[in-house]
């Protein structure tokens, strides 16, 4: 199914270390937290961006790869 931005992009997230979170926040005028996953080391989550999620937010170590970039998510210790 084509994502609001008329892609069918998905984002690879892959957990470095236990503990990380992906938070999906919700599309609309109303910004907030709707789901949050919690992945361990060596875990993946394969995600869209939806009717109802317009932003990701990734909390922990992990390695992010998207039609844009690759980049790793650090924690802060
Ligand atoms: N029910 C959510 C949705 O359709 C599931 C989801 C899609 C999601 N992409 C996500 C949850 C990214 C967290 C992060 O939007």
């Amino acid at each position: 199914m084509p994502t609001p931005n008329g892609t069918n992009d998905f984002i690879v997230i892959k957990a470095v270390d236990d503990g990380v979170s992906v938070i999906g926040l919700t599309r609309g005028t109303d910004t907030r937290f709707h789901h949050t996953e919690k992945l361990d080391r060596g875990e993946v989550m394969i995600a869209q961006f939806t009717e109802h999620t317009s932003a990701i937010k990734i909390r922990g170590n992990a390695k992010i790869y998207t039609s844009i970039a690759e980049l790793n998510s650090e924690s802060k210790k």
